[in-house]
């Protein structure tokens, strides 16, 4: 599922004599515009690739406005804001970010002098990307930089300093493939004696805070259920009235998918009333909702997600946004394109590092064009699945995080989860001093992504301690899993979490320095978290206890769809991206501070975790974020503003 060949430059060529400067705007002095950040420790060179090889090449022209960004999101989801709620339209959006006519004409420019025809340069429809038609060589000389065929792409390039205002990123340069990886790899645990209900598990009344703690709930700490998450999380009944203004997606990325039997299997057991109900179904790319292959790695994500997803919110229709095909897969940017057809181009705008390029010309793959703005984006979308800030350029993920801030922008709220490894990444895996990843022994903390970004709401995981009742606190997730969170290598902090972030680092100093974690003020993670541990799920046929972040976070945006509804019903609008709001001191009592538990991570070795990771405590802190929400009283915050 992976592309075959990507390829290495070794770096600039010594630039001596620099290209015809014809053009008074363009002058032969190449700046280093893109470094990979990251050289793995595992890659080996191949070979030069020939030299007429053709390689159409993709540059990225600077969006304009993209540095009021924030602020402009902002103004729309500040609770303090007069312009609170006020989200764009689509065509807002595109003509805001649009690129610049100057910035085409100066690449035009650069390429024409560089002696491209102009038969061999195109531009996208939405002015977004131009296309040259190169071979090897010619890119070579182009951007002074050296490819080479190997199994990483190369280090660094450069383009004329006159030039690199307009220009965002090329392609294929220093991006190298990888694909969105479960949060909840291997978090599975047999749990064959759970075929038999426990009464009392089914919808609960916000009457829940003045009631003895109802029978069925007292196996909430070994069993989470949808009937423990509304008893826990203090959740009304949902009787929804605006179904059809509302909406709700998942993300799922193929061959990972879900099987209709399983739904039923949880539904007859914990939410009779949803029995027969599935997901709107959106293909993405040629996806199918695949069920050739079974077992808890292809269902076990998509089972757990949909499964409470849907009994939480039903009869709200969820939307499943099942992305990629069974050949090629998808990243990040597929589902985006799916959703805002501003993001795609007419030939790919997509990192072939990162993303699933569509038509696939592998065999058997999906030979048809990418999905480009195909569906409305649904006004909540949970994500649990995430990569390492390192697998990905900065420029790559800033490009895809400012897509997630015009989501905003127009009222969608983006959930990612925070990741299943507290501060180290996949397996455990840290950093070593030069920031590598090393896959033992590394003691700087390992970032995730898109979690980082500002612009989304990351979903970090807690537990009910073992023995305790739905009215007892919770702690941060220590069971199989620890809660991701840490401070970003890319993203600087955003205003909304300044004062949250700097009272956590002032009254709890971490026992930590820059060589463990970035600590010049960069974007600090995660926002927000909900219980992650002992979900029974039905999953390839039998009912299993799933863990992790990953499903903390369709709970979350379950409970965002129900605010929505309760806002839509009352002739408002949906409440978008929610981080500046719920960081406020007036929504302080919407969310159970949680302040116990940490989240350890680096593994010094086969088991060893050498770190104790950032502790939980007062306030908001990177394990468990602001803590978990009181839906109920979420719901009368956020129905409080206009
Ligand atoms: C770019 O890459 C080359 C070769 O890998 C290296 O010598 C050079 O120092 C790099 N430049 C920067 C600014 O990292
Ligand atoms: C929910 O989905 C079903 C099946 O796709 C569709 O028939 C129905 O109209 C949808 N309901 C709303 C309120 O959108
Ligand atoms: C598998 O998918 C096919 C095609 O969608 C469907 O006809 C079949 O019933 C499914 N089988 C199972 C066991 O879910
Ligand atoms: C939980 O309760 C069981 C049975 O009462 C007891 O054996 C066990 O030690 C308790 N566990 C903890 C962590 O308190
Ligand atoms: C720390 O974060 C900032 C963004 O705030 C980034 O520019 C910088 O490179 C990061 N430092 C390290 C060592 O990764
Ligand atoms: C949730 O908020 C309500 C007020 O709406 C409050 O009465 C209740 O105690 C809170 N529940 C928890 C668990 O904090």
């Amino acid at each position: 599922m992976f592309f075959p060949l990507v390829f290495l430059a070794l770096g600039p060529i010594a630039f001596e004599n620099g290209v015809a400067a014809s053009s008074s705007i363009i002058h032969s002095d190449h700046v280093v515009h893109e470094i990979r950040a990251l050289e793995p420790f595992d890659w080996s060179i191949s070979h030069q690739p020939r030299a007429h090889k053709r390689l159409p090449l993709r540059i990225g022209l600077s969006q304009r406005n993209v540095e009021n960004l924030e602020s402009m999101l902002m103004a729309v989801s500040h609770p303090d804001s007069p312009n609170y709620g006020k989200h764009w339209t689509p065509q807002q959006v595109m003509d805001t970010f649009a690129p610049s006519e100057e910035s085409a004409q100066n690449v035009i420019a650069w390429l024409k002098d560089a002696g491209f025809s102009p038969e061999k340069i195109r531009i996208s429809a939405n002015k977004g990307w131009i296309q040259v038609d190169t071979t090897v060589a010619e890119a070579e000389d182009l951007l002074k930089t050296e490819y080479h065929v190997y199994t990483h792409p190369c280090h660094n390039y450069s383009v004329p300093a006159a030039i690199q205002e307009h220009v965002e990123l090329i392609r294929p340069t220093v991006h190298f493939t990888h694909r969105p990886s479960l949060k909840s790899e291997a978090k599975f645990k047999r749990a064959g004696i759970l075929g038999k209900p426990s009464p009392g598990t089914g919808p609960i009344t916000s009457s829940i805070d003045t009631l003895p703690v109802p029978p069925g709930l007292i196996e909430c700490a070994q069993m989470m259920t949808p009937g423990c998450l509304r008893a826990l999380y203090n959740v009304p009944q949902f009787n929804p009235l605006a179904m059809d203004k509302n909406s709700y997606g998942i993300v799922e990325f193929t061959p990972q998918a879900f099987l209709a039997d399983d739904l039923d299997l949880f539904f007859s057991t914990f939410s009779p009333n949803v029995v027969g109900a599935r997901p709107q179904i959106v293909l993405v790319d040629g996806a199918v909702v695949q069920n050739t292959s079974q077992g808890s790695d292809f269902n076990g994500e998509s089972d757990l997600d949909l499964e409470y997803a849907m009994a939480l919110t039903y009869p709200q229709n969820v939307t499943l946004l099942q992305t990629g095909d069974l050949v090629e897969g998808a990243g990040f940017d597929n589902w985006l394109d799916a959703v805002d057809g501003s993001f795609c181009t007419f030939d790919g705008g997509d990192d072939p590092f990162q993303d699933g390029i569509y038509p696939d010309t592998l065999p058997g793959g999906f030979d048809g064009p990418e999905s480009c703005g195909i569906v409305a984006p649904p006004l909540v979308v949970s994500v649990s699945y995430g990569e390492q800030e390192w697998q990905i350029t900065s420029s790559s993920a800033t490009r895809q995080c400012n897509e997630y801030g015009k989501l905003g922008l127009m009222g969608t709220t983006i959930l990612y989860s925070s990741g299943d490894n507290g501060v180290a990444g996949l397996g455990g895996q840290c950093l070593d001093s030069s920031a590598r990843p090393v896959s033992s022994g590394g003691t700087r903390f390992n970032p995730q992504f898109p979690a980082s970004c500002p612009f989304v709401t990351s979903v970090g995981a807690t537990q009910m301690n073992p023995n305790s009742t739905i009215v007892d606190p919770e702690a941060a997730c220590e069971t199989h899993i620890f809660s991701g969170g840490g401070f970003s290598d890319i993203f600087s902090m955003p205003d909304y979490q300044k004062s949250a972030v700097s009272s956590y680092l002032t009254n709890d100093p971490p026992p930590y320095t820059s060589s463990q974690f970035n600590t010049s003020g960069s974007r600090a993670y995660p926002d927000l978290s909900a219980n992650g541990a002992n979900y029974v799920a039905g999953v390839n046929g039998q009912l299993m206890l799933e863990f992790g972040t990953s499903a903390a976070t369709p709970v979350v945006g379950s409970f965002i769809t129900m605010i929505n509804d309760a806002r839509l019903a009352a002739g408002k609008g949906p409440v978008g991206f929610i981080n500046p709001a719920i960081y406020s001191d007036a929504f302080k009592d919407g969310f159970n501070d949680i302040t116990e538990g940490s989240n350890p991570g680096c593994m010094l070795s086969l088991y060893l975790i050498d770190t104790v990771g950032f502790i939980a405590t007062d306030g908001w802190d990177p394990v468990t974020g602001v803590g978990t929400p009181n839906v109920s009283k979420l719901i009368s915050l956020f129905l409080a503003l206009p």
